[in-house]
């Protein structure tokens, strides 16, 4: 390589055209997956922790479905708000509950539009833990019939991909068994596999309305210390028939996303969290930084570190702008 004035880095970075036709890691709208809260009662709700984001009333499932369509954007991730809480979360499972009856409607809406769903109990504990609670605890293998019967009851309703957050050891097999016995055995598992105990969540949970009411969620999700033991979950989820496998959040655990990238085949996922998405608009909305740049590098940072699919509360507007 000859060097320096023969070699002039700066030449390909001279003109707007030049930099695009060198750009090394694009997202395009197909790529992107856009994450929607859904609730079964009420109306349409701002939500103050997440600016631009809604919670929606069922009402409007079946036009959001059609607009995610219109934009291009590879799927919708759908989680729930349920009319009323229980301690075993069975809004979760209820044939007729939020989700359930959002899929319905989107899919019959934009029958070719990706409907994802989060597969967890969080959202419908009237304690906001992820499991049944035992001993002042999430007990593991009673919780993983629940989540079972949430993802079944899930392809039931259309969904074409579900998605387990809950962190239970064992959940993909329970999953994946559940759905082959009761005739889903095309249903896509994409499992949150590395999914850290993150404060970049605390967004999120005032969205949904599911923190936890006592304690915290440590002793399920992973410790942000750990790199190693998220590579022993994703093998673990792939080896129970996990087809698609998530790294959460995204920003903090670039490396994560690059060394699961190396090590497995499988497509990998990267979800930048409520927490992250906020950080740059509150940034943006006080005029520290420009937010859509900001958020430009952040996703193409994620992108460039291995994620094939990027989950973004801001996919549906950079779909609609032509992706990055
Ligand atoms: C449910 C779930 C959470 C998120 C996705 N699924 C919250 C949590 O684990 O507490 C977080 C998503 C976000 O912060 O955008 N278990």
């Amino acid at each position: 390589m000859a060097g320096f004035p023969v070699t002039r880095m700066r030449r390909l970075r001279r003109t707007p055209g030049l930099r695009r036709l060198v750009q090394e890691a694009r997202l395009s709208p197909q790529q992107l997956v856009w994450p929607l809260f859904i609730k079964a009662a009420g109306s349409r709700t701002p939500v103050e922790a997440m600016p631009g984001v809604f919670q929606h009333p069922l009402g409007e499932a079946a036009e959001l479905a059609e607009r995610a369509a219109a934009a291009g954007v590879g799927g919708v991730l759908l989680f729930g708000l349920p009319a009323s809480k229980d301690d075993l979360g069975s809004g979760a499972y209820d044939e007729k509950g939020v989700i359930q009856q959002a899929v319905r409607a989107m899919k019959k809406a934009a029958p070719d539009l990706v409907v994802i769903t989060d597969v967890c109990l969080c959202e419908y504990t009237s304690h906001g833990h992820c499991g049944v609670i035992r001993n002042g605890t999430v007990d593991n293998d009673e919780t993983l019939e629940l989540l079972a019967r949430t993802a079944v009851s899930h392809a039931a309703a259309g969904a074409d991909i579900v998605a387990p957050s809950d962190m239970m050891d064992g959940r993909v097999a329970a999953i994946r068994r559940a759905l082959d016995d009761n005739g889903y055995p095309d249903t896509v598992i994409l499992s949150y596999a590395a999914k850290y105990a993150s404060a970049f969540y605390g967004p999120f949970r005032s969205a949904a309305d599911s923190a936890p009411k006592f304690g915290d969620r440590k002793a399920y999700q992973m410790d942000p210390a750990n790199g190693d033991e998220a590579l022993k979950e994703i093998a673990l989820d792939l080896e129970e028939g996990a087809d698609l496998v998530m790294v959460k959040p995204a920003l903090p655990c670039l490396d994560i996303i690059r060394r699961a990238k190396e090590k497995f085949g499988a497509p990998i996922a990267a979800y930048q969290v409520s927490g992250e998405y906020s950080m740059i608009k509150f940034a943006a909305e006080r005029g520290a930084l420009d937010g859509d740049a900001a958020l430009r590098e952040a996703l193409l940072a994620i992108r460039r570190a291995g994620a094939d699919i990027v989950i973004t509360y801001a996919a549906y507007d950079i779909a609609r702008a032509g992706g990055l």
